[in-house]
């Protein structure tokens, strides 16, 4: 008999045939038992009359644990009040190992024990959901680049120095070589391939030891950062705005299953076009004013007050020219305010944050060792970097985008834990 998967059931309507996978879920009638099987393609009610089937095999779907493994036999049949459309009017069910005790019932659990068991939870509906939009979103941001002339390259992870600061590196020892710090971006080694490419861009984990427990940290997530030579901020801004458009849009035509089963209230989401409004960090101010709360210039716009700038607006929002003092080292100065930095962020609505930080980058040598110096960043270790404006130098400028985070306010999940399939945290590296 053919071995198919739920999501091939539309082809095989009126016949006989196998499906592999969990139980799901059980409930009984009095001469009906219904199994719900889950396979990872989608969800399954198949259904077992009394008479129609040998007593060993009616018993077996009340025997049957939830989360066992399990094979069913039966005929395809149309049912538009079933979830997929689809039932199965069983015959067979092979247990392949009956599950006992399963921790994951469908009463309400804590947290804590959610994540303790995140290997298993991974298993439920919403968690299922969440993976899918992820690896959807990971499919189109590559397709993005892919698309437009960007070239893939990877960074390494073990690194000789920091990128976003020393306060949050995570060190190792690396044989006699003293210590190397895992990755917090890959985008110093981006921009020595956008020279040697034009258009790269390098996805994978970054690392950061956040102090900080807030919904919006990860110790580990998993960053994008395009970086194009020949590209100023406002070829930044251009980039950022159509990335974001064409994620989202994406994900709201191919995902509408699962934003279904998230309770996504999509309508947020279907105004994520260009063009994003742009306003400066000194506009920025002058919003948070009007909502009574004094920024002094030069500081930093933290969480609360993203919140309440990316709720003046029904999209995301590009904050541009920030404070030179409160940016990184690379990041260039504006030719017409050396106070300012040629920065960006993007700000997600419906409170989510920065999802995306980037800036165009310092291109004259004596002005970016003038910022090493500022930094006190050591200067051997940035020799290589150096050299990237001794030789040939260009005006190029790139972004980092946070997948989870992305994920996370795309989903419109509470927290970025669930963004993830096993969330680092500072209190937290099991499972
Ligand atoms: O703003 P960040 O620190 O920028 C950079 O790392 C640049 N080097 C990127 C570049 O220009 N190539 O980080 C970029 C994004 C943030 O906007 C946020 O979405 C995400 O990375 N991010 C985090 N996500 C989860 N947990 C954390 N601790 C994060 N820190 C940053
Ligand atoms: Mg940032």
């Amino acid at each position: 008999m053919q071995i198919i998967h739920i999501s091939d059931l539309k082809n095989y309507i009126g016949q006989e045939v196998t499906l592999r996978g969990w139980l799901f879920n059980k409930r009984s009638g009095g001469k009906v038992r219904f199994v719900i099987l889950r396979d990872g393609t989608g969800y399954l009610q198949c259904v077992y009359f009394k008479g129609n089937v040998t007593e060993d095999t009616f018993d077996a779907a009340d025997r049957t644990g939830q989360e066992s493994s399990i094979e069913v036999t039966g005929k395809v049949k149309e049912e538009p009040r079933a979830a997929g459309g689809y039932e199965l009017d069983a015959k067979g069910l092979t247990i392949i190992q009956n599950a006992n005790n399963y921790p994951i019932t469908p009463k309400d659990h804590g947290i804590e024990f959610l994540l303790d068991n995140r290997h298993l939870w991974l298993r439920s509906k919403k968690q299922v959901a969440i993976l899918k939009i992820r690896h959807r979103i990971v499919k189109a941001i590559r397709d993005f680049f892919d698309d437009r002339g960007f070239t893939l390259m990877d960074t390494p992870i073990l690194t000789p120095n920091a990128v976003e600061g020393t306060s949050t590196l995570f060190e190792t020892k690396y044989f006699d070589l003293g210590s190397a710090y895992l990755t917090q971006s890959g985008q110093l080694y981006a921009e020595a391939g956008a020279m040697a490419l034009g258009k790269v861009y390098t996805f994978g984990p970054t690392f950061r030891a956040e102090k900080s427990k807030t919904r919006r940290h990860l110790t580990e997530f998993w960053m994008v950062e395009p970086e194009a030579a020949f590209f100023d901020l406002n070829d930044n801004m251009d980039l950022a705005e159509s990335f974001l458009e064409y994620i989202v849009q994406t994900v709201l035509k191919e995902m509408k299953n699962e934003l279904g089963i998230l309770e996504r209230d999509t309508s947020k989401l279907e105004n994520v076009k260009k063009p994003l409004p742009r306003i400066s960090y000194d506009e920025a101010i002058e919003i948070l004013k009007k909502n009574n709360v004094k920024l002094e210039w030069g500081k930093d716009i933290s969480g609360a007050d993203e919140t309440i700038i990316s709720n003046q607006f029904d999209r995301p929002v590009i904050v541009h020219r920030y404070p030179a003092e409160i940016k990184a080292f690379y990041m260039k100065r504006d030719p017409e305010n050396p106070k300012i930095a040629l920065a960006m962020d993007v700000l997600a609505p419906e409170g989510y944050g920065e999802i995306i930080g980037g800036s165009q980058r310092e291109d004259d040598l004596d002005q970016l060792l003038e910022r090493i110096k500022e930094h006190n960043l050591p200067q051997e270790a940035f020799e290589w970097y150096l050299d990237l404006r001794r030789y040939g130098t260009v005006p190029h400028a790139g972004f980092g985008l946070g997948l989870e985070r992305t994920v996370s306010w795309i989903c419109g999940l509470d927290h970025l834990r669930e963004a993830i399939p096993f969330p680092r945290m500072i209190y937290r590296n099991t499972p």
